[in-house]
């Protein structure tokens, strides 16, 4: 007998072991909170939220398997301790993802942005420049704290929030050769981000990549990826790039790497660990000269991490069903809401991105109309949305501002997307209403502080 439908059923590849009650809230109680927040989402009492679409970093829900590791490990040995290279969990750990990743090196660290800080210092020398894909704030961050100037070079699709271009995240070549020519041996690598954050969770396709890798080998300038979303970038790959539906993730995953020198990655989202992250090098100098920074820096991970990272890798390439749920609950969210909002298109890996000026034509940039609209949902909903971490300098540069809302992955269930979809359908319908924000300064507040808003 043949199976049904294959590909359709088994579309919710695990059951719920553990949950965690969720506080209804009334309008005035949410009213009040928005007041004591000064309407800024971010800072909300989680206790306040029903679902929570601020980041899918860290937030995800862990397996059973991955629960028992990090319990068993901190209650058998020193679970929390930072582990050694040589130790049980570090050997296991690199076995695994020399496996998936084909990288022959890696360095386990306590996030991304502890890789990024550590690789950055290493390969980025003061006035030279990194040619890179609307990079993350905190990938800008290190490249910029070591004196490299960051250039980007995406192509100009992931600024057209409607285009139906499939692989907005990937590099404009002509831009880069220019970027060559222009600067020559100072550039000191490039930087490709995958599932590119600042225009929408676009991916990077693998012509794309390899194009770029045939560039850097000819200037003999290192490739490096934040591959922190590789994950939905390959599944993206598998359903859009012409010869990879028959691949399977781990192949695209696979091939992906075998494209870059090495690799920094936050492993809170597509490994679903509350912390860790790596580095991964093909270069054996490279390699030890991270080990001793990351010893001297502090931002080793506790064996228990290692150990709930190691079976991440284990338990997530079995078959393709689990991303596949993952990033089509994405998807179906983005189908929910795209007759009528005004969303950036097609849809991403990570999130559903509002196009903030689609939605709100008539608030000013200088009335917080980004702002303005997450209040606006958490008011109505108990959902919580924000503008997620800053976008880069090319998007905000042309006026681009958007809302992000990003899906954790294995936490909410369909459900909770249709309240989310409705919510914000409902929110387009009473736009009218959504006047903006005013910034409130108060005096002695340094500007390091989360900015304060009051009702206009
Ligand atoms: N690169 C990308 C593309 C990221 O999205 C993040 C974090 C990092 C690097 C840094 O990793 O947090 O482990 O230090 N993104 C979170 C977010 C904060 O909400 O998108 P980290």
């Amino acid at each position: 007998m043949k199976e049904p439908t294959s590909g359709v059923l088994f579309s919710v590849p695990y059951e719920i072991a553990v949950v965690r009650p969720l506080r209804q809230t009334t309008l005035k109680e949410r009213e009040q909170a928005l007041k004591a927040a000064y309407y800024n989402t971010e800072l909300l009492p989680q206790e306040m939220i029903y679902v929570d679409l601020k980041t899918d970093s860290g937030v995800s829900s862990i397996s059973t398997t991955q629960l028992s590791k990090l319990i068993g490990a901190s209650a058998l040995e020193s679970g929390m301790e930072m582990a050694p290279e040589g130790s049980r969990a570090f050997v296991s750990l690199s076995e695994n993802f020399h496996r998936i990743f084909g990288f022959p090196y890696v360095v386990p660290v306590a996030q991304g942005r502890a890789a990024e800080r550590i690789w950055a210092k290493m390969h980025v020398k003061e006035s030279t420049v990194v040619p890179g894909n609307m990079l993350f704030p905190s990938t800008r961050f290190h490249i910029e704290s070591n004196g490299g100037k960051v250039v980007d070079v995406i192509c100009d699709d992931a600024h057209n929030l409607s285009s139906g271009q499939l692989f907005k995240g990937n590099i404009d070549l002509t831009k880069l050769d220019a970027v060559f020519k222009e600067h020559g041996e100072k550039v000191s690598c490039v930087y490709v981000e995958l599932c590119v954050n600042s225009c929408g969770g676009h991916p990077v396709s693998l012509e794309n990549l390899k194009a770029v890798k045939t560039i850097t080998g000819a200037h003999k300038v290192p490739l490096f990826l934040d591959a922190c979303r590789i994950l939905e970038n390959s599944y993206l790959i598998k359903q859009r790039e012409p010869g990879y539906q028959d691949r399977s993730i781990q192949e695209i995953v696979h091939e992906t790497c075998s494209c870059a020198d090495g690799l920094t990655m936050s492993a809170l989202k597509d490994l679903l660990v509350p912390a860790g992250g790596f580095i991964a090098t093909r270069d054996e100098g490279s390699y030890q000269k991270a080990v001793v920074q990351n010893f001297l820096g502090g931002s080793q991970p506790p064996s228990a991490i290692m150990e709930t990272m190691s079976a991440a890798l284990q338990e997530i390439f079995v078959n393709d069903s689990y991303l596949r749920s993952r990033v089509e609950q994405v998807n179906y969210l983005w189908r929910r809401l795209k007759d009528g909002v005004s969303l950036v298109a097609p849809s991403g890996g990570h999130g559903v991105f509002i196009n903030v000026k689609g939605f709100l034509p008539h608030v000013p940039a200088e009335n917080f109309p980004g702002e303005a609209l997450a209040a606006f949902i958490y008011h109505i909903s108990g959902i919580r949305v924000t503008k997620g971490p800053p976008l880069a300098a090319s998007q905000t540069a042309r006026g681009v501002e958007l809302l992000r809302l990003a899906v954790p992955a294995r936490r909410y269930l369909q459900g909770h997307m249709d309240d989310v979809a409705e919510a914000v359908q409902y929110a387009y319908s009473r736009r009218e209403e959504i006047k903006g924000l005013k910034k409130l300064d108060k005096p002695g507040r340094s500007r390091f502080e989360p900015t304060l808003f009051a009702l206009l």
